[in-house]
Order: structure tokens, then C-alpha cells, then sequence
């Protein structure tokens, strides 16, 4: 039963945001059977929901009950959290206390890699839904993405891959900016920011310039009129997300300038315009050879970016992946933000899940992300959680334009997870996961007790199955699905295993590749040592022989044997608690679920096959247990 106030709505919006608040309530209570009536500012002496709208652009929103009514106050962009986190309640069948918010972080963003063809690079959910035949798109699917952003408390999106190529290098240059103007102002509609990412050498690339040498004052001046003509046609646009020295790209490497002369060069660039620049840390070498045990790829964030903390303008954000290394199933914390004292930091998660199942498998990432958030560089310290020591957040986009956005039905509680997240970074990742399940699939308590539980035990099964204790990589090289452990074991990439008959993993304490000592001292210490190292990241950490000990007496292998067993019953158990539900859900989404059952199953068996037999076939130690190792 909905409470007496959603049967009127007092109230006027002034502002664009403000009447896209109103609309939402009127839409979110007659979804939920109500039909409101909108009585503009005047009181009827009832009991109402009454939106009050103040001057100014902070995201705030208080929630408060005034005798039978509530009141809902913010800014424009505050309305529409506030009544989004109304018509959740409601939906949840929830009383709850007065709501007084505001965000963690004032940059709460998702990332796409969508290329200006339509393809999503690591896209699991369909084509883009920004992009088609090279150029941008507004559709109606804009203006629901807003919605969908704005209803999970998101702000920002980043529409093209960081892989700027192809028609995307236009972006810059004024020949779609009708397109993305409207882009714009559907999102802006929402509350949510426009940001590009954009391609270092655009002055060469679009200028005809024979430089783009961050120094060169032709360069400076090449992006300062870019600028200009960009920020003044596009409202909204809140700056550039860049790629630079990475994986090819160009980069101020190139010209023999830092990391931070060039960023700094684009944030001036920006600054006139209120502009930030988003600049990632992803910079490594990717052309390494295997027989190099000196270089190490998880180092090379620490060693490119600690040594330029405070180099960097206000208006930059360094945006840095979670993990050393690459979005892995399982990594320790990134070591940088534990340099960064004096410059701005972004977090970059991946709910895309390129590396966890590729929206295929199952995979709920949310208590990832908040052991990461929570996660200390220094016991004693105060406010030394990643938590705070960021100033932003985003996440590596995980939808397209498939009718579910997800490809996944349940892919989606990761985009919601990460919003409230994001929102607060003290959420807890179960109520969220329960949440979820109501507001998706209604509140039947069976259905809800069964998606909860698979959604939190998705995470470990699926490493279970899959890469062992921390050690990352077993993919398959190229598509990274399916297992393939020596697929880049001779590729150039530094993701080594480093496994022979007798031992597995990369030494990485001080006798090694030395990365344990870029944490602080105790957080190395921790590390270093084989017996106090968790035994979850052992094999990130440390090279072992097969037959080392662990904690339970169990042999290495015989741990991982195990894993690869257990992981794969559990998953199967995931599965028949699904088909449980038949008969509870709409027979579609019932189907769809089921069908990437089906397909995790056969994927998680190929992994423990290919795991154990190529273990088995190394070291030649049987399972404990006897079980079959195919073939
Ligand atoms: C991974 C991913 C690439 C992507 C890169 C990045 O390596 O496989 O597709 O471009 O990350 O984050 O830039």
C-alpha cells in the first residue's frame, strides 16, 4: 500500500532538472499504480508530496516527513536523487528515517569505450547505443540512459573509447556538434556531465600540425582554440578523459616531456571553460619479452606517476585502474594512490567484465569494489582508506544497446551497485544485491533469498574456476574468455606466469621485482613475507613450489585442484537455484538468465579442465582425491 501523500504533488520546478524531477515522480508513482494529481504551488490541505526546488547546482537532497506529507528539497539536480531515492523506498515497501545526502564524490562517472562504427570495445551487451555509421546518435535510448545514470546516482559519462580512432578523432573538430549538443542537453536534463576522450596527437591528427609536443607553442595554441569552439557549442561538456602513452597511443613520452607536462598543458587548455582533464595512469611497457624478469607491469604505474605527485594542475584527475595491473578476477590495491598526496585521483573499476565473465558468467563485482574502497595504505593513519583518498570515481561501462542493457540480467545489479557506491562508499554490498533483487523481480522472498545469495557468492566462484590465488591471466589472449594459461605466457604484454614443473608465480618482494616495497612499510612487510602474505594474492606476490604449505595443510596444488572442482559444483549449484524460479519470474527474463547459466557452466567446466590437466600435465601430482583430471 503506498502511503496517503502520493496521491497529490505539490510544487513548482524552475528549472530543466527540476521538471525532469517532477516527471520522474509522476511516472515512478503511477508505474507503482498511483495516480497523483500535480496541484502547482498551491496546498490543497492534504497530505502530498512537495518538491521544493532552491537556487544553485549542488547535488544535495533532504528527505523529510512534515506531518503527513514529505517534502523533498534540493536543487534541480538534487530533486531528481531525492525523488529517485523516494520511488525506491516506496518500491521497496519501505518506511525510512528522514534523508539528508550528499554525495561522496562530486564526479561519479561510468567510462564507454564505444567506437564511432557502433562496436564497443570489451562490449558484452549489444552495439552502442552513442554511436552509429561513424557518427554520434541522440535517440530515445539518451534520454533513458539518462534516467537509468541519474536513478543509481551517477553524473557523468564518457562517451568513446579510450582508443580514440576513426571518426571519434572528429569529435573535436565542430563537424558533429549538433549531434553532441543534443547529447548534451539530453543528458544535462539529468544532471549528467558530457566528457570526450580524446586522442594526444589530435594536433597532428586534425591540425596538420608536425607536433604535438605538450611545450610547443603552436600545440598550446592548436587546443585552446579546440577548446573554445568545443566548450561553447557543447553545454555540458565537462572536459577530456586521456589515454596518452599507453598501449600505443601518442603520448608526451614522445617528446621527451612528462606525464604531467602533458596533462597539464590540456588542463590549461580546459581551465577557461571550467574544464577537468582525466588522465590515466595505464602507461606500461607492452612490448616487453618474456625472458626480461627485471620489468615488472604492476610496477609501472608507481614508477611512472609517484614521482609527479603535486606536479599536476588542480583541474587534473589521475585516473588509475583498481589494481596494478589490469582489472583481474583478483588484485591487490593500486600501491599509487598511496604517493598521491598532493594531486587529484580518480578510481577506475571495470564493471564491463572483461576479465570477470564478460557478462556471460555471472559476476557480482560490488564487494570488490568495496574491499577496495575500504581498502588502508597506513594503519595509523587517519582518513587512509582508498575511500578517501580519492576524489572521483568511475567505472568502465558495461552496457549497450541490448533490450536488457546488460546482456546479463543480472549483470545489471553491477551498474547499480557502482551508483550507490559511488553515492556512499559505505553502502553494503548484500543490502544492495537484496535491493536490487526487489526493485528487478518484485519482492517474492524465495526469489529474492536465492538472487542475493547467487549474486554474493558469484565473485568467488568464478575465481575458483578460474586464475588461482591472485595470479591473474590464464585467458584466452585477445577475447580474454575462456581459459588458455599459457596464452600470453611468450607475448609481450609483462603478464607472465612464470610456471615450470616446480614452482608458479612472479616473486615480487625485494628478492625479486621489489613492487611489495612501493607500498608503505608495513603494507610491504605484509606482502613480503610468503607466511603473512594473504593467501588470496600468494601467487601475485610470490613464486612457490607447488608443493608449499598452506594455511589448512593443503599442498599449493592441491588448493588449486581443489578450487577448480569446488568452483565448478558451485556454479552448477548457482544454476539449479536458479531453475528454482521458474515458475516466479516473467518467463523471459527466466529464460534469458538461464540460458547464461547454461553457458557459464560450459565455461567454467572447460576451465577446470584446462587449468587442472595443464597443472597436472606440468607437475605430474595426481589429485589427493583421485578425480578425474581430463583427459
Ligand atoms: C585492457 C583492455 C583494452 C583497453 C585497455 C585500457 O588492456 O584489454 O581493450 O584498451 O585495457 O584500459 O586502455
Amino acid at each position: 500500500m503506498l502511503p496517503a501523500y502520493t496521491k497529490y504533488i505539490c510544487g513548482t520546478a524552475a528549472t530543466r532538472q527540476g521538471k525532469a524531477a517532477l516527471r520522474e515522480l509522476i511516472a515512478g508513482l503511477q508505474a507503482m499504480g498511483a495516480s497523483p494529481e500535480v496541484c502547482g504551488s498551491q496546498t490543497p490541505g492534504l497530505p502530498a508530496v512537495r518538491l521544493k526546488e532552491v537556487p544553485g547546482s549542488e547535488e544535495k537532497a533532504v528527505l523529510r516527513r512534515c506531518g503527513e506529507s514529505m517534502e523533498i528539497a534540493g536543487t534541480g539536480r538534487g530533486l531528481i536523487y531525492g525523488v529517485f531515492h523516494l520511488l525506491r523506498h516506496l518500491a521497496l515497501g519501505e518506511e525510512f528515517p528522514e534523508w539528508d545526502s550528499s554525495p561522496a564524490y562530486p564526479i561519479r562517472m561510468l567510462d564507454h569505450w564505444d567506437n564511432a562504427d557502433g562496436s564497443i570495445e570489451r562490449g558484452y551487451a549489444g552495439s552502442s547505443f552513442f554511436f552509429r555509421n561513424g557518427k554520434p546518435i541522440c535517440t530515445e535510448r539518451t534520454r533513458d540512459y539518462a534516467r537509468l545514470l541519474a536513478s543509481c546516482g551517477l553524473n557523468g559519462c564518457c562517451i568513446n573509447n579510450v582508443n580514440v580512432h576513426g571518426s571519434a578523432l572528429k569529435l573535436l573538430t565542430g563537424s558533429f556538434k549538433r549531434e553532441l549538443r543534443r547529447i548534451a542537453l539530453c543528458l544535462a536534463e539529468y544532471g549528467i556531465s558530457l566528457w570526450l576522450s580524446v586522442s594526444f596527437s589530435s594536433p597532428m591528427e586534425l591540425g596538420g600540425l608536425d607536433t604535438a609536443d605538450p611545450l610547443d607553442e603552436g600545440v598550446k595554441q592548436w587546443w585552446g582554440e579546440t577548446c573554445l569552439r568545443l566548450f561553447s557549442s557543447i553545454p555540458n561538456l565537462a572536459g577530456f578523459l586521456v589515454k596518452a602513452d599507453s598501449e600505443g597511443r601518442p603520448g608526451p613520452h614522445s617528446y621527451g616531456r612528462s606525464q604531467a607536462e602533458g596533462a597539464n598543458m590540456l588542463a590549461d587548455a580546459v581551465r577557461p571553460f571550467g574544464g577537468k582533464i582525466l588522465w590515466r595512469c595505464f602507461v606500461y611497457n607492452c612490448t616487453q619479452d618474456w625472458r626480461d624478469a627485471k620489468t615488472d607491469r604492476a610496477r609501472a604505474q608507481c614508477d611512472h606517476f609517484a614521482p609527479l605527485d603535486g606536479e599536476f594542475r588542480e583541474n587534473v584527475f589521475l585516473q588509475l585502474k583498481n589494481g596494478p595491473v589490469d582489472f583481474q578476477i583478483r588484485e591487490p590495491v593500486s600501491p599509487l594512490l598511496g604517493h598521491l598526496e598532493k594531486t587529484a585521483s580518480m578510481m577506475e573499476f571495470q564493471i564491463a567484465q572483461e576479465y570477470t565473465g564478460q557478462q556471460r558468467d555471472v559476476c557480482y563485482l560490488i564487494p570488490m569494489f568495496r574491499d577496495i574502497l575500504d581498502f588502508r595504505f597506513r594503519a595509523r593513519r587517519e582518513n587512509d582508506r582508498t575511500a578517501e583518498r580519492i576524489s572521483a570515481v568511475c567505472a568502465v561501462s558495461n552496457t549497450g544497446d541490448d533490450y536488457n542493457w546488460t546482456g546479463h540480467d543480472l549483470a545489471a545489479a553491477n551498474l547499480f551497485g557502482f551508483g550507490l557506491l559511488s553515492w556512499n562508499p559505505c553502502a553494503d554490498p548484500a543490502e544492495i544485491a537484496e535491493e536490487w533483487s526487489v526493485l528487478t523481480f518484485g519482492d517474492d522472498p524465495e526469489v529474492t533469498k536465492t538472487v542475493t545469495d547467487i549474486l554474493m557468492r558469484s565473485r568467488d566462484v568464478y575465481e575458483k574456476y578460474t586464475a588461482p590465488l591472485g595470479i591473474g591471466w590464464m585467458c584466452v589472449p585477445g577475447t580474454h574468455y575462456g581459459p588458455s594459461p599459457e596464452g600470453y605466457e611468450f607475448d609481450r604484454w609483462g603478464t607472465y606466469l612464470r610456471a615450470n614443473h616446480l614452482e608458479i608465480g612472479v616473486e615480487r618482494g625485494p628478492e625479486g621485482t621489489g613492487f611489495t616495497e612501493q607500498y608503505s612499510a608495513e603494507l610491504a612487510a605484509l606482502y613480503r613475507n610468503v607466511k603473512s602474505c594473504p593467501e588470496e594474492l600468494l601467487l601475485f606476490f610470490h613464486r612457490l613450489p607447488y608443493n608449499y604449505r598452506m594455511k589448512d595443510g593443503r599442498t599449493l596444488l592441491q588448493r588449486i585442484y581443489d578450487d577448480h572442482f569446488e568452483g565448478y559444483e558451485e556454479a552448477a549449484a548457482m544454476s539449479e537455484a536458479w531453475d528454482k524460479l521458474a515458475d516466479k519470474l516473467e518467463p523471459e527474463v527466466f529464460r534469458r538468465v538461464q540460458e547464461r547459466f547454461r553457458e557459464q557452466l560450459r565455461c567454467a567446466a572447460e576451465w577446470r579442465d584446462v587449468v587442472n590437466t595443464w597443472l597436472y600435465r606440468l607437475t605430474m601430482i595426481p589429485d589427493e582425491k583421485g578425480r578425474r583430471i581430463y583427459p
